[in-house]
């Protein structure tokens, strides 16, 4: 496996993270403009749907200068039965210099030890998504300066998200704190669980999760009217959020069930912020992934 790819949040060090989310930064102030040295050739390679991860990842790819393809599964030879090593492995031989990789599987990545160049994690399964965890730091960085004692809640279905998983990690190597609500089928052993009212009334950090269906064994037995007034976060308990705390999702949002409609675009909440958040955190991702420098070496 090449060293410079990005898996999982905790193959990071605090120094390493804290780096990314400078690049992060500069990219949205001084560096608007900066390019790779050299074009590469790049494909975002999306088994699973996605608008902001793979578009965003378009975005800071087509912005530094790559070449970029976007592949997909439907009409490709995984549907005559290849499997993803040997699709990977065709990509590295006919050119590709990275590859940004979603896939349903948990820790796919396990099978592509043989392959040479970086390979992003755009989300494994319900294991991790690293990105995302990384544009959920900045944007609470730019928040708060800093992660020390910062208090994170994060709230719906724990079980099946790659994201909540992923910023637990981050959180607690970063000093900050992570305690999570909602139902209890969804919540996971060893994570921290706290009565979503006194969790949103804690929280520095509410980041509200979607209901995971498509990673469901059975049907939720409760209306989305229900879900919402159980543990949604509702007008109500938004008015009573610190004053300073700030509303996260990493979306799509599923309106009116996780999240009242009219709290989306609430002046707390950095939902849109976290996306184009994560534009400049995938650039720093891929210059990392090519060994790139700024000039000067900042
Ligand atoms: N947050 C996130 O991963 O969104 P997409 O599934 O649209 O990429």
């Amino acid at each position: 496996m090449n060293q410079d790819s990005l898996l999982r949040i905790r193959d990071l060090t605090k120094d390493e993270i804290m780096g990314i989310l400078k690049d992060a930064q500069l990219f949205g102030v001084s560096h608007k403009d900066w390019q790779l040295p050299q074009r590469k050739l790049v494909a975002n390679l999306f088994f699973e749907p996605s608008t902001r991860t793979h578009y965003s990842f378009a975005s800071a790819e087509h912005q530094l200068g790559c070449m970029v393809e976007n592949f997909s599964a439907q009409g490709s030879s995984v549907e005559k039965g290849e499997s993803l090593y040997d699709t990977v492995r065709t990509f590295e031989s006919i050119g590709y210099e990275a590859l940004v990789i979603r896939h349903p599987k948990d820790e796919y990545f396990r099978e592509l030890e043989n392959i040479r160049i970086p390979i992003i994690n755009a989300g494994d399964g319900a294991g991790n998504h690293p990105t995302q965890c990384l544009l959920d730091l900045l944007t609470i960085y730019q928040e708060f300066g800093k992660f020390e004692h910062i208090r994170m809640a994060i709230i719906g279905d724990i079980s099946h998200s790659r994201v909540a998983a992923s910023n637990k990690e981050a959180m607690e190597l970063l000093g900050g704190e992570c305690v999570f609500s909602g139902p209890a089928q969804w919540q996971r052993e060893g994570y921290p669980h706290m009565d979503v009212d006194a969790a949103i009334e804690w929280a520095d950090v509410v980041m509200m999760l979607r209901i995971q269906h498509e990673r469901h064994a059975t049907s939720m037995q409760m209306s989305k009217a229900d879900y919402l007034q159980q543990y949604g976060l509702t007008k109500e308990r938004a008015a009573r959020m610190k004053s300073h705390a700030i509303i996260l999702h990493p979306a799509p949002v599923n309106r009116n069930v996780e999240i009242d409609s009219d709290l989306v675009e609430a002046p707390n909440s950095r939902i849109f912020k976290q996306m184009s958040n994560g534009v400049l955190v995938r650039k720093a991702v891929i210059k990392r992934a090519f060994g790139a420098e700024f000039e000067g070496g900042q």
